[in-house]
């Protein structure tokens, strides 16, 4: 039997349509245990097995309406998210940033051309910065006391110099290929970015504040399960306190007998941090063999 929810139960959740968030985003809610049925090209996704839909939305729209309320929450970049910050009028409310997400990372950051004359802000006096996000950059240029006129550019931004319209940009940066491809050279960086959560700015309804809070809690369980890692290994017994110490941000592990073995034994233990080949190896030569180092699927405590 299907159990129906009322609108007014249904939690909304606004998530970038098409872009480098859209998918991270989607598999995040997946992994909250959402059901998502959407269709191709449809902007609303319903959850099948509990009361929540995902709307997906340009995502300069989700943070006025995570602050309308008309979402309850919304995953956007910070970038995104300061930047209308920055234009809410005093006495407005801005959204909340309830967590930040393991996906998205990038940064806002200047950048020159490669035979123009300005090299940093300093070197701009007057000059002309094109960007997506005049008010962070207006924000940054003010602060590094740099008069620069901000041209506000829609897309393409990267273009601008070679149109003859910039002396520099501003502009989001991940891996950089894109600056390189217009010869654009990186200077400073004006915001980290990554994805956030946000909510809106007061707390939720009743009828849907408890979804809420268990979708916040499923979420830190998701990105902490992410960082987790759970090892096996055989070790001699001497050697347990040697080992135990390089294994990062471990608790107490589980040592069981090997059968037909009397000096070597099996450790378990789950590591809430990365564990990268220097670990397994310093392990190795501490004295560890048949290594495992298994993923962790989900966590609760
Ligand atoms: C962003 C940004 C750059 C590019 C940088 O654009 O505006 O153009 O990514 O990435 P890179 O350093 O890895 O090359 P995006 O593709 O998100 O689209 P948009 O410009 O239309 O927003
Ligand atoms: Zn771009």
């Amino acid at each position: 039997m299907r159990v129906k929810w009322k609108r007014s139960e249904r939690v909304q959740i606004a998530v970038q349509k098409s872009g480098r968030l859209t998918d991270h985003s989607l598999a995040l809610l997946k992994r909250c245990g959402l059901r998502l049925t959407r269709g191709a090209g449809q902007l609303l996704a319903v959850a099948e097995n509990m009361p929540a839909d995902v709307l997906l939305v340009r995502d300069d729209e989700i943070p006025g309406l995570v602050r309308e309320g008309a979402c309850d929450l919304g995953i956007v970049g910070l970038n995104v998210a300061e930047e209308q910050r920055l234009g809410l009028a005093a006495g407005d409310l801005a959204p909340r940033t309830v967590r930040s997400l393991d996906f998205g990372g990038c940064r806002l950051a200047m950048a020159y051309p490669r035979e123009g004359s300005a090299r940093c802000a300093a070197q701009l006096g007057g000059g002309r910065v094109a960007t997506s996000y005049p008010r962070l950059t207006r924000k940054f240029l003010e602060e590094a006391g740099v008069e620069a006129e901000i041209i506000p550019f829609s897309g393409a931004v990267e273009l601008a110099p070679r149109l003859g319209r910039a002396d520099a940009i501003c502009d989001l940066v991940s891996s950089g290929k894109t600056l390189a491809a217009n010869q654009l050279d990186e200077g400073e960086t004006v915001l980290e970015s990554r994805a956030a959560l946000l909510a809106s700015p007061t707390e939720a309804p009743a009828a849907r504040r408890e979804l809420v809070d268990l979708l916040k809690r499923r979420i830190d369980a998701v990105m902490q399960a992410r960082e987790t890692k759970y090892i096996m290994l055989h070790a001699p017994r001497e050697a347990l306190r040697a080992i135990a110490e390089l294994l990062p941000g471990s608790e107490s592990p589980t040592i069981m007998a090997l059968e037909g073995s009397k000096d070597r034994v099996a450790l378990h233990a789950v590591c809430r941090e990365s564990i990268f080949w220097e670990t397994l190896e310093a392990l190795k030569n501490a004295g560890a063999s048949s290594i495992l180092v298994l993923p962790v699927e989900k966590m609760l405590e």
